[in-house]
């Protein structure tokens, strides 16, 4: 497939790199002039390709945002979409590790508002990067889980196999209005591993009875 990525820092470049080396064509969208995380993403990896924002957005079949989250606003409002899947990567993280929208709505449900031609999907955000850079558990007996959860199912399913493809079991945890659970999750393990300093290689992973 060909994924476009808006955002090519820790987060974007992990997720992009594999996929990348998986076989997927990556188009990056460059949103400035001058930009770090790119200059480093293409050093690291030069098969991926650059647009601008809305070409990148044009030639992706899928469309992963991995920028801080109170930038999605002003970058994406405006862009046409078409119907595509929107990987929602970031995680509204307010001050002291609390939930940036106060827990009123999840920041998957206010940036599906900002972009109503995309079909927002929120996945690979409740562990760190550490666990998108590295499939170090990959020889575990078990996988461990990874949550989405977005209103359409055609999406849902996309954005699964690129979860498997991650290492991960990809795990739907339903509709949208539950992207609020996992930007929970998220503060558990950012509190966890970035306050407590538990190691990174911390994640989850589901046992299911018969
Ligand atoms: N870090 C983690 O472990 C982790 C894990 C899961 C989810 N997340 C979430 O994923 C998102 C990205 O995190 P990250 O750690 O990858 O951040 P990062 O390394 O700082 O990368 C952020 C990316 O967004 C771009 N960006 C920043 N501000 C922008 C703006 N105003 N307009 C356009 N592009 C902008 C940066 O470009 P420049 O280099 O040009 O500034 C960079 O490419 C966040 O929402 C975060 O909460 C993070």
């Amino acid at each position: 497939m060909k994924l476009a990525f808006i955002g090519i820092g820790n987060v974007g470049f992990a997720i992009a790199n594999k996929l990348q080396q998986n076989g997927h064509e990556i188009i990056v969208a460059s949103t400035k002039e001058m930009s770090k995380s790119l200059d480093t993403a293409l050093e690291k990896n030069p098969n991926f390709s650059v647009l601008p924002l809305q070409h990148a957005v044009n030639n992706g079949d899928v469309i992963f945002v991995a920028t801080p989250f109170f930038a999605t606003e002003a970058l994406l409002a405006g862009i046409d979409f078409k119907g595509k899947t929107l990987v929602d990567c970031t995680n509204p993280v307010g001050a002291g590790l609390t939930h940036g929208l106060k827990s009123v709505e999840s920041g998957s449900e206010y940036l599906q508002k900002i972009v109503p031609s995309a079909n927002v999907v929120k996945a690979f955000t409740i562990y760190g990067y550490e666990n998108l850079v590295e499939q170090w558990f990959e020889n575990a007996s078990i996988r461990p889980m990874m949550p989405f959860a977005g209103n359409n199912i055609e999406c849902k399913v996309l954005v699964a196999k690129l979860i498997e493809e991650m290492g991960f079991e990809p795990m739907d945890c339903g509709d949208l209005s539950q992207a609020l659970h996992l930007e929970h999750m998220t503060l558990l393990w950012v509190t966890m591993v970035r306050k407590w300093q538990l190691s990174p290689k911390l994640v989850w992973a589901a046992i299911r009875g018969e």
